[in-house]
């Protein structure tokens, strides 16, 4: 049984084929890549994944249950998690409150036992505290817990974007460009955090990333994209060097 799988996965957007027969398996415990030129369908491929959009074709396995016509909202239940390409913050709030509600939205106890406050709900909100407060500690984000998330400077506020990721306890998590707008030392940093949360955490990461450096240093299998259709898979040495996806980067 494979840990993630799409099968034939296809979208159509008023005739463009954004994705176009697209499958790949992601084994449980490593980091697989998408990469492909501006337009190729990478963030379409998540938003099918994360099951925002439809797919025209294809289906979607994970953990040996066919998840193509899961709702939207029952997606963090099962323990997919993502990031977005612009963040999503709520930024009038602290870091420690956008890292609860986030907590909160997914791991939900019941009407009534919220209503009457039942010692089930206190144990929970216990549990809701300390495991926000092991990410915090984990991204080593503690001296910003209680700052706004628009008083934040933009590396952090990725780095907060990835927390609130893992605090819905996923098993795998959809990271979206997580060195968009990122300086180079700040992009060494979210290597690193993407390592430690594969090798410490044991989570399953699917990404979307541009850059080659931090691609090379964390995936364990890259697939190359190109008006949606797969042009090469393989080690990202394999895929970097294949003479399709040199042309369509250099063509492009
Ligand atoms: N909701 C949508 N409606 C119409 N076209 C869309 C929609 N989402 C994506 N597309 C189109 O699908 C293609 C792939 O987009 P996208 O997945 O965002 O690319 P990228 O690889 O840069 O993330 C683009 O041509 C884009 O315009
Ligand atoms: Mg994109």
């Amino acid at each position: 049984m494979s840990f993630f799988q799409a099968d034939n996965l296809s979208i159509n957007f008023g005739g463009i084929k954004a994705v176009d027969g697209v499958s790949f398996t992601v084994p449980k415990g490593q980091v697989f890549t998408i990469i492909g030129p501006n337009g190729a369908g990478k963030t379409t491929i998540f938003n099918l994944v994360s099951r925002i959009y439809e797919p025209t074709q294809g289906r979607l396995v994970f953990e040996g249950n066919d998840i193509t016509r899961v709702p939207p909202h029952q997606i963090a239940a099962l323990g997919i998690a993502r990031t977005f390409q612009n963040i999503e913050l709520f930024e009038h709030a602290t870091l420690l409150e956008n890292l609860l509600l986030a907590r909160h939205a997914h791991k939900k106890s019941g009407f009534f036992a919220e209503l009457f406050f039942l010692p089930s709900v206190r144990r929970m909100e216990v549990e809701h505290r300390e495991a926000v407060e092991r990410v915090i500690d984990f991204l080593d984000l503690q001296q910003y817990r209680d700052s706004l998330i628009v008083n934040l400077p933009y590396g952090v506020r990725k780095v907060t974007e990835l927390a609130r990721a893992l605090c819905t306890d996923p098993k795998l998590l959809l990271l979206d460009e997580p060195s968009s707008g990122l300086n180079v030392e700040e992009t060494e940093d979210m290597a690193f955090w993407i390592q430690d949360i594969r090798s410490l955490l044991g989570i399953t990461v699917l990404m979307v990333e541009h850059d080659m450096k931090l691609v090379s240093a964390v995936s364990d299998q890259v697939l190359a994209l190109n008006y949606g259709r797969p042009l090469a898979m393989g080690s990202p040495r394999e895929v970097q060097t294949h003479p399709e996806v040199v042309r369509a980067y250099l063509g492009g």
